[in-house]
């Protein structure tokens, strides 16, 4: 008995050491401590030793698998640290190497400028009310004084979805919202996108704007060129300034269309402001009596001044695109000149 345990020892030290990976070795175990193994063999037939040599052949067996698997955890041991070893050396990287540049994106022009826009206005005090791009024809014309049958409602070719709903023309139906949720003082820009059935160079069916909204005790047109002349500032340079020209809106009376001092002539002169030394940048006025009214405002006691600026106009100007298509085309090669912040 002693013999053969030492023959199964010798033979699985020899399988052992030959075995080159851990599925081998697996085998081997199998075959030799497993349930149908060699040694298990020879306890299971323990039953036909004599008693009284039981215990002394129990002992050798014992100490036979225990040498084995000694011999065999100290292989599994070493097949791991190679494999580890190997591993490493695989995943080695070379950090004198240089790095590979990843693609930087940037936000688009139009949100770069609706942005600059918000933090004005934001470090001037405004609140943002972000409005809903399906309106009713109320909030976007008739509580803005454009009744039915109103000639102004031509100013703008309206996508409408039935005769009660429409795509908002204008971010003005923002303040009829903020008017009817909030009393005075006011003090909100609205962000966002409007529709309309028009489409040139300088036109697009979708476009975004900016509208203004103040409303407190003592607001005059004075309040809006004041702050539209900080504004400007802060947009185009400190060297812009302003002015009002005579115009029309429903909702506001006076009613102003705003010119800047063209940025990049100073006022003499160019192609960019046609050789008149300004550029047309926004609508605004004093917010008409019959809107404040028509909101629950008391216009004896309140009265406000509201403006509403073209983004992607503004973006163009400032970075001297050409065509408002350029904006919407999605080519990258124009999109990555524009990183402004
Ligand atoms: N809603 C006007 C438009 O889309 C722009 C505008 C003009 C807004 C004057 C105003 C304003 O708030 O006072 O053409």
């Amino acid at each position: 008995m002693k013999d053969k345990l030492q023959k199964i020892r010798e033979n699985a030290i020899a399988e052992i050491e030959k075995s080159d990976g851990l599925d081998k070795l697996n085998e081997v175990r199998q075959a030799i401590l497993g349930k149908k193994g060699e040694l298990t063999a020879v306890l299971k037939g323990m039953k036909d030793v004599a008693p009284e040599d039981r215990p002394k052949v129990g002992q050798w067996v014992n100490e036979t698998r225990s040498a084995i698997e000694t011999i065999l955890e100290a292989k599994i041991e070493k097949l791991e640290a190679e494999a580890l070893k190997l591993k490493y050396e695989k995943e080695k990287i070379d950090v004198t190497m240089p790095a590979e540049r990843g693609v930087k994106g940037n936000l688009h022009p139009v949100t770069q400028v609706t942005n600059q826009l918000t933090d004005i206005f934001a470090s001037m005090g405004f609140e943002i009310y972000e409005g809903a791009e399906i309106e009713t024809d109320y909030y976007n014309f008739t509580a803005l004084n454009t009744p039915q049958d109103h000639p102004a409602r031509d100013m703008q070719d309206t996508f409408y979805l039935s005769p009660e709903f429409l795509l908002r023309t204008q971010t003005s139906a923002g303040q009829i919202h903020v008017m009817e949720a909030k009393k005075p003082p006011i003090k909100v820009v609205s962000p966002g996108k409007v529709f309309r059935s028009d489409d040139d160079a300088t036109h697009s069916p979708m476009f975004t704007q900016m509208e203004g909204l103040v409303v407190d005790k003592g607001i005059t047109l004075c309040d809006l060129k004041g702050m539209l002349e900080q504004l400007v500032k802060k947009i185009f340079g400190k060297e812009t300034s302003t002015r009002l020209r005579p115009s029309y809106f429903p909702f506001t009376e006076p009613s102003v269309e705003v010119d800047v001092s063209c940025f990049q002539c100073g006022g003499k002169g160019c192609s960019l402001c046609k050789g008149t030394g300004w550029i047309e940048v926004l609508g605004a006025g004093v917010v008409n009596n019959k809107v404040l009214e028509g909101c629950g405002i008391d216009t004896n006691e309140y009265s406000g001044f509201a403006f509403g600026v073209g983004v992607e106009r503004i973006a163009m100007l400032k970075y001297g695109i050409n065509n408002i298509k350029l904006l919407f085309e999605s080519d990258m090669r124009v999109l990555k000149q524009i990183d402004d912040k």
